[in-house]
């Protein structure tokens, strides 16, 4: 049986820029197990943000290939991917990527309405108190702090019970204590909902709670060990 709910060979990304082609991802080789929570640090410009996009099938390799719960992204079209993504992927951006013009509720019923499920509304009601915001349910994101904020993204992310979900520094416009419950909100329905989980971040913190630790440097990757050394992966 495959367990591996991503898969990637050799990634290259390469894009046209004024001063000529750049390449962002230089080779990346990672395999993650379902279930599994895994942090990527690095230093700012190092491409974490664009593998987390390539990986979530919101952006398309140059060479390379990644398989999403078995299946290879690259023989899918815009809409099998789009397919793909709502089935099966969740992604929480740095910048919450709420919509304004809605509330609270409605911003977390919507991924669920567009995937048809029935009892969206009461789906989101939960979700909503898991994160502990059932008490704003008429909020608009305008009268929310940035904590709560990020707490509704993380209610959306997990109404549809994404397989993977991806998060690019889910904790980086938060205080601690914000940055901690949050944190906490996605081990435990990670856990609950066997989630595997990719985070960006560069809260050491947050990368120690994961159970494996991955370095992004220049377009590479690398094993985090626990003594601390590195190894690029792929290497075999
Ligand atoms: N479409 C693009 N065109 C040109 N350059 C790009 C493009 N996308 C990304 N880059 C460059 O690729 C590099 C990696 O970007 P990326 O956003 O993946 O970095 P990151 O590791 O997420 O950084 P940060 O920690 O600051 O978010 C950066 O130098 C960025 O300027
Ligand atoms: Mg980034």
């Amino acid at each position: 049986m495959n367990n591996s709910a991503i898969k990637v060979s050799q990634l290259v990304k390469t894009v046209k820029t004024q001063e000529g082609d750049l390449t962002i991802l230089k080779g990346i080789n990672l395999d993650v197990k379902r279930g599994q929570s895994v942090a990527i640090l690095g230093p700012s410009g190092s491409g974490k943000s664009t593998l987390l996009g390539l990986l979530a099938a919101l952006d398309t390799p140059s060479s390379g290939e990644i398989w999403l719960d078995g299946e290879p992204l690259s023989g899918l079209n815009e809409e099998q991917k789009a397919a793909l993504r709502k089935q099966k992927v969740s992604f929480i951006f740095q910048s919450f990527m709420l919509v304004d013009t809605l509330s609270e509720l409605e911003n977390v019923m919507l991924p669920a309405e567009l995937a048809g499920i029935k009892d969206a509304r009461d789906k989101a009601k939960r979700m909503l108190e898991r994160v502990g915001l059932g008490h704003r349910l008429a909020h608009y994101p305008k009268q929310l702090s940035g904590g709560e904020q990020q707490r509704v993204a993380i209610a959306r992310a997990f109404i549809c019970d994404p397989q993977v979900l991806f998060a690019d520094e889910p904790t980086g416009n938060l205080d601690k204590h914000n940055a901690d419950k949050v944190a906490d909100m996605l081990f435990a329905l990670n856990q609950e909902s066997a989630t595997t989980l990719i985070l960006v971040t560069h809260d050491l913190h947050l990368a120690q709670r994961c159970e494996r630790q991955l370095l992004m440097d220049d377009g590479q990757l690398f094993e985090q060990r626990a003594d601390s050394s590195s190894q690029v992966i792929g290497e075999r």
